[in-house]
């Protein structure tokens, strides 16, 4: 075959050296605008795991590379005046110059051609060629030209920064965060030769105009980052190689994803490879990994179809189904890990101590979890848990392991509970007149016992038409405290966790069949007439709510009153209001339920006009010594609807009316709705609520180990982790997942404790026994 490399990068050079190494009678040109040893950038890190795959890959350029690696394991953090460090990570950097240049050498040794200093505009001035390999960089011409069929997504993301490096070694992966009058910068640095470390420079645009950045040449910036920067370069210089750069050499980053990576131009297939295909930002150093990892699979993919022609359409879409699923594990770490810098500045820098702002960098991709950091650096870590526990008030000795973040006691009001677990309002829709009956009492009390801080009955409702469905629980008369009170009593007696009221009124999405006749289904006998915010219905088949008048208000507001006062009065400990998922309260907040011209509708402070009524009302008869919740919706997932930054603006005025606690969850607004599921996918509203809006916050949704609730207490990104699901399926999921992390003084509730350690000795038995078969 005819295979022409458009961008001698590392996808392009690599998969020619690979190609010819598969099979020589290919002929395979890498052409390059630069010359042969002139590049940009500076040094580049890669993962142990990496090189493995290299090494399989071609071992001669494997060897040759993994010399001129710089290998550490540490990674240190300069902030506030201290220098933090941990240890275990595993980077090796390498200068891009170095890397290239061995590839290069590799090319031409194994016969491949290399042109240099050539500028191609077209895929077309190669109409001899069976393949076209576009790896020609972020920029790329290849793809801009057949965008229709590329689908190329470019989103430009707000921050700058520019690619120097410094004469100085740093001895580990450092980074560097400094105030100043406008705002944060921060250093992303690294060694890769014996005389040069990497200095990646960042900060947000407002920081970067403020200071006049955008207005200064390279000099210029260059002069501005060392005097920033001094104390940490100590004498050292710093140097930009990107003359092809002009003005300030400030860039932004260009998060790209393709909807197709190949084309038939009607002579050759093109095919899009590295950052001509996909972008993966620098803060998790994977975009050298990801060009490489393409050039591996399509040669693997020639090697499995075939090395002729005739193969190249299904070697294609082979390729492109087989690297798609990597890229976008990857994109999205490097999502998360780069939404983490651009939000640091507002977010984490002014308000974290050094010792959580460390652990919150350490974990920003969310790949690396409390127990791989762990594995990583267990003094580290077993140092911080010692410390978040003594934050959290307990005593800890310096010799024994600390409680995990995840069971440490919280404080709030006179209310302490025992954990950071909670066990989430669940709907079981079996109650009849809205009483507590058997079940509640079986199934609410076993969860009593299962270990977690505090548990919540389902969402309860405050008036026979608040309900959802028929089974729906309520407050709404004295028989039904009297059950509630007997069930607070029962949560009490249980052990230590403290009981939970949601309260609640479904709105439009009340008179439906409890979920297993029809979930949202509207009753066809015995319903009663909806109320919301506005006359929308849920469904297209669901009756029409009438738009409340002030008179429905008044009562609906009385309702929550007399329904907050009788659930005082059973004693239960915490309050929370619901106004989340569609329901009455959450039809007001969201526009796309809201389109009342009132003084209830349009603006933020129309839309939460009714909520926050309600809330204060509320406030004002619940004990002041205990605490209420507020449930929102943080992102309606559907275009038109409330995103995460208008939740912040509802989150403040909720705080600012007294509310102790934010309860982050999302969505069930409206059936259009696309929302975007994963582990911990709404854990990022309770992040930005709590240390943007400085309130605490409450997690929920795909939380499923101890694992996850750690990483997300101990990062602060939420004070409390409300688990649903999975406490259907264990009622005692607090205690086995304690045993689970090897926490083995938890308390067990004393009838089952001849239970626990039989429990724990199995859980450590069948984890050494499948460690030992790895
Ligand atoms: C600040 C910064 C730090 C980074 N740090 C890391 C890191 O630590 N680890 C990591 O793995 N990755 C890192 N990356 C990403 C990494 O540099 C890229 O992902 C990687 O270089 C992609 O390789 P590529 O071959 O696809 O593209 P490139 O390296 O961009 O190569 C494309 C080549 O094509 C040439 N070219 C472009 N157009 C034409 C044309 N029309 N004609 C001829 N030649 C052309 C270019 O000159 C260039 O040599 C970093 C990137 C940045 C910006
Ligand atoms: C059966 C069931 C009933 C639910 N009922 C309620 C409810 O009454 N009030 C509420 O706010 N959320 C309710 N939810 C949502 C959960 O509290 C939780 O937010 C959601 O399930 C995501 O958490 P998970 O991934 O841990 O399940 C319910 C969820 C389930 C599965």
């Amino acid at each position: 075959m005819r295979i022409v490399c458009i961008g001698g990068g590392p996808a392009g050079l690599y998969f020619g050296l690979l190609m010819k190494l598969r099979n020589p009678e290919h002929s395979i040109t890498v052409i390059e605008r630069n010359k042969p040893y002139d590049t940009f950038g500076w040094g580049v890190v890669f993962s142990d795991a990496m090189m493995q795959a290299m090494r399989v890959a071609d071992p001669i350029s494997a060897a040759e590379i993994a010399d001129a690696f710089n290998h550490w394991d540490d990674i240190e953090l300069v902030f506030k005046g201290r220098r933090q460090r941990t240890t275990g990570h595993g980077f090796i950097g390498i200068g891009r110059k170095r890397l290239l240049n061995i590839l290069q050498r590799r090319c031409e040794q194994l016969g491949v051609e290399l042109v240099f200093e050539r500028e191609v505009e077209s895929d077309l001035e190669f109409l001899d060629a069976d393949l076209v390999i576009a790896a020609d960089g972020v920029n790329s011409k290849i793809r801009e030209r057949y965008s229709t069929a590329f689908k190329p997504d470019i989103v430009v993301r707000p921050n700058r920064y520019i690619w120097l490096g410094a004469d100085k070694l740093f001895d580990a992966f450092t980074f560097d965060f400094r105030r100043t009058q406008h705002g944060w910068f921060q250093a992303h640095i690294y060694r890769f030769d014996n005389t040069t470390s990497t200095f990646i420079i960042e900060t947000a645009e407002t920081t970067f105009s403020a200071h006049g950045l955008d207005k200064l040449d390279q000099q210029g910036s260059i002069d501005f980052c060392e005097k920033l920067f001094a104390e940490t370069l100590d004498g050292a210089k710093l140097m930009s190689n990107a003359r092809h750069l002009r003005g300030s050499a400030w860039l932004n980053f260009n998060r790209l994803i393709c909807g197709s990576w190949s084309h038939f131009n009607g002579k050759s297939h093109v095919v899009l490879m590295g950052d001509a295909a996909h972008t993966a930002h620098f803060a998790i150093g994977s975009g050298t990994k990801l060009a490489f990892d393409d050039a591996i699979e399509l040669t693997r993919q020639f090697d499995a179809l075939g090395h002729g022609r005739q193969s190249i359409d299904a070697v294609l879409s082979a390729y492109e189904d087989v690297r798609r699923v990597d890229v976008a594990r990857i994109q999205n770490a490097a999502r998360n890990a780069m939404e983490w810098f651009e939000v640091v500045g507002r977010r984490y820098a002014d308000t974290m101590e050094p010792e959580q702002f460390f652990y919150s960098m350490l974990t920003r991709s969310q790949r690396i979890s409390h127990e791989n950091l762990r594995l990583r650096d267990p003094t580290w870590l077993e140092g911080y848990e010692r410390w978040f526990a003594r934050r959290s008030g307990l005593d800890v000795a310096d010799n024994l392991r600390a409680t995990p973040p995840m069971l440490t006691p919280f404080h709030v009001r006179s209310v302490r509970l025992a954990n950071r677990i909670i066990v989430s309002p669940m709907a079981m829709y079996s109650a009849t007149d809205g009483l507590i009956n058997d079940f509640h009492i079986a199934h609410l009390g076993a969860r009593a016992m299962g270990g977690a801080g505090l548990v919540f009955a389902e969402m309860t409702c405050v008036s026979p038409d608040a309900r959802i469905t028929p089974g729906c629980l309520g407050l709404w008369n004295d028989a039904q405290a009297d059950q509630w009170r007997r069930l607070v009593s029962l949560i009490h007696a249980a052990g230590h966790a403290k009981a939970g009221v949601q309260l609640g009124h479904a709105g439009r999405k009340g008179s439906t069949k409890v979920p297993w006749e029809g979930a949202d289904q509207p009753l066809e006998r015995g319903g009663w007439d909806l109320i919301s915010a506005s006359a929308i219905p849920y469904l297209p088949n669901s009756p029409v709510p009438r738009a409340m008048t002030r008179a429905d208000m008044d009562r609906v507001r009385d309702d929550f009153v007399s329904a907050t006062k009788r659930a005082a009065a059973t004693g239960a400990d915490w309050l929370e209001l619901h106004c989340a998922h569609g329901y009455l309260l959450s039809s007001f907040l969201s526009p796309l339920t809201n389109i009342r011209d009132d003084d209830y509708g349009g603006s933020f402070e129309n839309r939460a006009r009714y909520p926050l009524e309600v809330f204060r009302a509320i406030r004002a008869v619940w004990p002041e010594e205990k605490p209420i919740s507020v449930r929102l919706s943080c992102h309606d997932w559907t275009p038109g609807g409330n995103m995460p930054d208008d939740a912040l603006v509802f989150a403040r005025m909720f705080k600012e009316a007294g509310a102790d606690l934010i309860d982050c969850s999302s969505g069930q607004v409206s059936k259009a709705e696309r929302p975007i599921y994963g582990r911990l996918f709404q854990t990022p509203f309770a992040d930005q609520i709590r240390n943007e809006g400085g309130v605490a916050t409450i997690a929920v949704g795909a939380i499923s180990e101890a694992d996850h609730a750690n990483s997300i207490v101990a990062a602060g990104r939420a004070d409390l982790c409300a688990i649903a699901r999975p406490h259907l399926a264990d009622s005692a999921w607090t205690l086995h997942e304690a045993a689970r992390i090897g926490f083995n003084t938890v308390t067990w509730p004393k009838q089952y404790l001849s239970a626990k350690m039989q429990y724990e000795t199995n859980l450590a038995r069948s984890a050494a026994l499948t460690s030992g078969a790895k």
